[in-house]
């Protein structure tokens, strides 16, 4: 790591909160680690547990090969283990999981962390380093883990000029100026972090892929990309590049990019083996394929499946994976034409072709039908590919969501999509079990989450926002911890443990989302956003646009009306009782009301408010609870990292700016549109 960059560079992993047992609990193992293997990903292990014990005890460790005659700790894999001691068997491990157990070897004690492979190994020590910091006991610490999804994916939507599309965080880590960054130190720290949360697989490019990216794929950069892996690799983590599906035309000089061509299929070949050879364990390939003016296999009449398995024919001998996404919509639509639903697109698309991807494509589908909005429904699709790979498609990154400078962990939304139930295979078809492989028997699965990092000092531009990050890891690692433990365990581990800084940061996290949701977008209805950045309110910004994300709202009411009885039909896709449940007004959970019908302004909610008054009053709320945001955060002064505090600061202020504009924007709006009164007289804009 490079050290002294200040806390809010280490993340959570500064190592700088020691609780009050760990020298009744650790101390006595801390002095000497015994490692057999020379392995990178056990180095990297090992200089982990050295950088923690040196802040913890002031004293570097000894690293060892044979046991001391002290208490130790053991970092190795299975095979080297005494597996007697750890009273269990080979096959009792997780894949990529770990055992944590003390035993006595000769009258000394032993603290185990034993991998089934070596990024198991690693896994557990960094298990173990965050037990301690948050004060678990060893009797708490020992025991076996594993990742609960096989693929844990970060997306990168990193241009090599530098630029992050959709990034808040300031430049890339990987590129600048068309080039790869030469110094890859800090692409190391960033590995690190990542493997600390369990992430196993970066993409380092954006999905959409200009002219230069195009070529990341060639000789001519493979030996620059081939550094970028190898420093992964360190880290037990694979690296995959969005590929031009359009490449054997544009720089292969081939005259089509024809799927089922055999030149084409030769070329992706060629360029397919030439990439092993440079990053023996490359992950593979990410597709944005006849998306939003990408190219794709539309235009020779093929299908996503044909053009997804000519690349998973080349990956197959080395065991590459393609990721395909499921983001495909007509984004050329006339606002005229009220027939087409874009929230239709990716089933449409998609199921009626499960069953025809090769078995090492994995079809990657954004969490909600739309586009990562504050609130949407899970996308139906989850519920519909029985014989396909899927993972889910997170956006960590808050492109709709405040962008960093507005607070919204995004923990409680996460838990939402991963919770929902599909009732693909009946009661219990979690979203979390079909991304798993687990409720279809499928091979992969995973969870992916699009970065929100960047050259920022803090990584995230809003230091709050790394709880994001920290989030998606260990979600993905373990979809069953919920997003409160996850936020405690973030704040402890980068704050410390002084109650009053953990119950207000976390109270702050677990409320963001609901208080970002109350002064922008209402019950679901998404967008309402400024055109382009997506910052900042239009209520009317996309509703006469080609992009199909419309309100409706017009004098009497708001809504789409996306029922099978009057509407789109839309409410179809899901399974039963799903589809019921959203197709009747009465059943259809309010929040999401706007998303699924339209109704009269004068609609009365559950509360018994009408949906205009629904409208005021949470517009009111949300800016008073940004507010109410900052005063707690001026509570810290003086309790926490003065930098992060300032930093934070600095961005609350930024917010309260946001929301005074979307609360007044959107409230005047809707008086204008209606002529409605608000029934408590507060300040509107005529
Ligand atoms: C959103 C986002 C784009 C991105 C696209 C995608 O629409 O605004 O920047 O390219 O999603 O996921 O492909």
């Amino acid at each position: 790591m490079s050290l002294n960059k200040g806390k809010v560079y280490e993340c959570w992993l500064s190592y700088s909160y020691l609780p009050d047992n760990f020298n009744k609990e650790y101390r006595g193992f801390c002095n000497s680690i015994v490692a057999k293997s020379k392995h990178p990903v056990i180095n990297s292990a090992i200089e982990e547990l050295k950088i923690a014990f040196t802040r913890f005890t002031g004293q570097s460790p000894q690293i060892v090969e044979s046991y001391p005659d002290s208490g130790c700790i053991f970092v190795g894999i299975w095979d080297e283990a005494d597996d007697k001691a750890l009273g269990i068997s080979y096959s009792d491990l997780p894949d990529d999981g770990f055992i944590i157990r003390k035993y006595e070897n000769s009258g000394k004690n032993v603290l185990a962390v034993v991998g089934k492979n070596e990024q198991g190994a690693l896994y557990g020590v960094f298990h173990l380093l965050r037990s301690m910091c948050l004060g678990k006991t060893l009797a708490q610490v020992q025991g076996i883990d594993g990742p609960g999804n096989p693929l844990r994916i970060i997306n990168h939507w990193d241009n090599m000029s530098g630029f992050i599309e959709r990034g808040y965080a300031g430049q890339s880590i990987f590129f600048k100026d068309n080039r790869i960054i030469s110094d890859l130190s800090r692409i190391k720290d960033y590995a690190r972090l990542l493997a600390s949360i369990g992430v196993n697989g970066v993409t380092i490019n954006n999905v959409n892929v200009h002219q230069v990216e195009t070529r990341l794929i060639t000789d001519e950069f493979l030996p620059d990309v081939a550094r970028i892996a190898d420093v992964f690799r360190q880290y037990g983590i694979k690296l995959y590049l969005s590929i031009n599906f359009a490449a054997p035309v544009e720089i292969g000089g081939l005259s089509t990019a024809d799927p089922l061509d055999e030149s084409v299929k030769k070329w992706w070949k060629d360029v397919t083996d030439n990439i092993y050879r440079y990053i023996p364990d490359f992950g593979g390939f990410l597709v944005k394929a006849d998306s939003e003016f990408r190219p794709g296999p539309f235009t020779y009449g093929r299908n996503h499946d044909e053009g997804a398995n000519m690349l998973a024919e080349a990956l197959k001998p080395y065991g590459g994976v393609v990721f395909w996404r499921a983001f495909v919509y007509n984004c050329q639509v006339d606002w005229r034409d009220r027939t087409i639903d874009r929230a239709k697109a990716a089933y449409d698309n998609f199921k009626p072709l499960d069953g025809k991807f090769m078995d090492n494509v994995i079809v990657q589908i954004k969490n909600g039908p739309m586009d990562f909005q504050i609130r949407e429904p899970v996308s139906p699709l989850f519920g519909a590919m029985e014989k396909t790979n899927v993972a889910v498609e997170l956006q960590i990154t808050q492109e709709y969501t405040g962008q960093q400078r507005d607070m919204c962990y995004l923990g409680n939304m996460w838990k939402e999509v991963l919770d929902f139930d599909t009732y693909a295979k009946g009661q219990g078809s979690l979203v979390s079990k079909v991304v798993n492989g687990s409720l279809f028997g499928t091979k992969y699965g995973g969870i992916v989450g699009v970065s929100n990092i960047g050259e920022s000092k803090c990584w995230t531009g809003h230091p709050l926002a790394q709880a994001n990050l920290y989030c998606f890891g260990r979600l993905a690692w373990d979809p069953d911890l919920s997003a409160r433990e996850i936020a405690e365990e973030w704040v402890k581990l980068t704050f410390g443990h002084e109650p009053q800084v953990e119950d207000t940061i976390v109270s702050m996290l677990m409320a963001s989302r609901e208080i970002y949701e109350k002064y922008t977008v209402p019950l679901g209805i998404g967008w309402m956003v400024n055109p382009g950045h997506h910052y900042g309110p239009s209520v009317d910004g996309y509703e006469y646009s080609h992009w199909g994300t419309y309100h409706y709202a017009d004098w009497k009411g708001i809504g789409v009306d996306r029922t099978a009885a009057s509407g789109t039909g839309y409410t179809a896709q899901y399974n039963e009782p799903v589809a019921s449940m959203y197709e009747n007004i009465e059943t259809c959970p309010e929040e999401l009301l706007l998303f699924f019908h339209h109704v009269p302004y004068t609609y009365k909610l559950k509360s018994g408010k009408t949906v205009i008054q629904h409208i005021y009053d949470t517009h009111f709320e949300g800016y008073e609870e940004a507010e109410g945001l900052k005063e707690k955060w001026l509570t810290l002064k003086g309790k926490i990292d003065a930098e992060a505090f300032d930093l934070v600061l600095e961005r609350l202020d930024m917010q309260l700016k946001n929301a005074a504009e979307w609360r007044d924007v959107v409230n005047t709006y809707f008086y204008r549109k209606t002529g409605i009164d608000d029934i408590h007289g507060r300040k509107i804009y005529r």
